[in-house]
């Protein structure tokens, strides 16, 4: 199979589809790659690393639509590239295309095969391509959160882990899934005193037997909430309620409660995020201050550490690339239903209910239309 990795064209996005060493995978399998010119040079992935690693460079994205039978992305396609789309050619990438009707159309108009990163499922019914970017953002935030808590980003002066003779700084993490877990072990590790809030009590066991004395683990109620934000000296908000906005858990006349330079990292953003007062905000310009309290609500946190990010991204996608290459999408979407959960449109209809019904189109049953067409 001919496949292309074009160069990521939205502000600011530099992570990669395809790293030289999964281009290097699919051409072990006996295919071809393509990848447009400087496509990974944002993060010391340069045309030479491809070409070693046995792809051909190619100038213009235009050449990668026209040729590839399968588009292997980061994000989402811009409207000039769904433009170039074809009928039939398969665009492995995350879509999130509920509240994106414009691009589900394009996508509709082009008759591809559209295969969401978002929507892939694993055993567990857990979503395998999404979790790397939680690991990233959980790990991130309490990085973040640290250089934040420092008095020249408006924080109170505070370093995590304390020094001999003063305590650390008390961390709590709201919300123990991927992102939760993954802030934990970064504000364990740095010496922070930390508590997490869940209201799964299943996660709580398995929090507490992963991270014995050195974390607190607390029920989530409205009293808990109150009681820790006002005690904290950072707090992330890491809650998900599967396809829902995220609830807004702490109203704007707690901060008045909070301690004055306190941090908020509000990961939960992307969904609107936890606190009342969160508004999403960008790596160039990541905080804000609201009652003393100081907000970090970037919404793409893994785009900050691109290269770290690609190479996560990779490694989870990889062996559907390479499932999509070797059988051809039928064979593999038909014999993988984690996969199948994956496929967004397929030539023109809408294959995922989900996406039809926050859309208001038809949802046509997937294995359906494979077998038809
Ligand atoms: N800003 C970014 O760049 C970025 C990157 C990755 C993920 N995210 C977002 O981070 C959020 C968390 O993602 P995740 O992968 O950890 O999800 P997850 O499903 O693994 O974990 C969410 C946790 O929240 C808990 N929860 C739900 N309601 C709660 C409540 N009222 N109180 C306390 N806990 C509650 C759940 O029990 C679960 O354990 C999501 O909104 C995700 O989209 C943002």
């Amino acid at each position: 199979m001919l496949i292309g990795l074009p160069k990521e064209i939205k502000n600011h996005e530099y992570r990669v589809g395809l790293t030289p060493g999964s281009v290097n995978e699919l051409i072990r399998h006996g295919h071809k790659v393509i990848v447009e010119t400087n496509a990974g040079a944002g993060i010391g992935f340069s045309d030479q690393d491809y070409i070693s690693a046995g792809a051909s460079i190619v100038q213009t994205a235009a050449e990668i639509f026209k040729t590839a039978d399968m588009i292997v992305k980061v994000k989402e396609p811009q409207p000039n590239e769904c433009a170039m789309l074809r009928e039939g050619q398969i665009l492995f990438t995350y879509l999130h295309l509920a509240p994106d009707p414009e691009q589900a159309e394009a996508l509709i108009k082009s008759g591809c095969v559209a295969i969401a990163y978002e929507t892939v499922t694993d055993r567990f019914n857990r979503l395998p391509l999404l979790a790397p970017m939680s690991e990233v953002a959980g790990r991130m935030s309490i990085q973040a959160g640290a250089h934040c808590l420092e008095k020249a980003q408006g924080g109170r002066g505070v370093l995590l882990g304390g020094v001999p003779g003063v305590p650390p700084a008390d961390v709590l993490v709201i919300g123990g899934g991927v992102v939760g877990t993954n802030a934990i072990k970064m504000a364990v590790g740095m010496g922070a005193r930390v508590t997490v809030l869940d209201q799964s009590i299943t996660r709580l066991k398995e929090l507490d037997d992963l991270f014995g004395a050195s974390l607190t683990t607390v029920y989530s109620t409205q009293d808990a909430l109150e009681h820790y934000v006002t005690r904290a000296d950072l707090v992330v908000g890491a809650v998900l309620v599967p396809g829902a906005a995220a609830p807004k858990l702490i109203k704007r006349d707690m901060l008045k409660h909070m301690r004055k330079g306190a941090v908020v990292v509000d990961v939960a953003i992307d969904q609107g995020g936890c606190f009342e007062t969160s508004k999403p905000t960008t790596h160039a310009e990541p905080t804000f201050v609201v009652d003393g309290v100081v907000h970090y609500c970037v919404a793409n946190m893994p785009g900050g550490v691109a290269r770290t990010s690609s190479m996560a991204l990779n490694n989870a996608t990889l062996p559907f690339v390479l499932k999509l290459a070797d059988q051809g999408y039928k064979v593999a979407l038909l014999n993988d239903h984690h996969l199948l959960n994956g496929l967004n449109v397929y030539h023109g209809k809408v294959t995922c209910r989900a996406v039809a019904d926050a859309l208001g189109k038809h949802f046509s049953p997937p294995e359906q239309e494979l077998l038809a067409l």
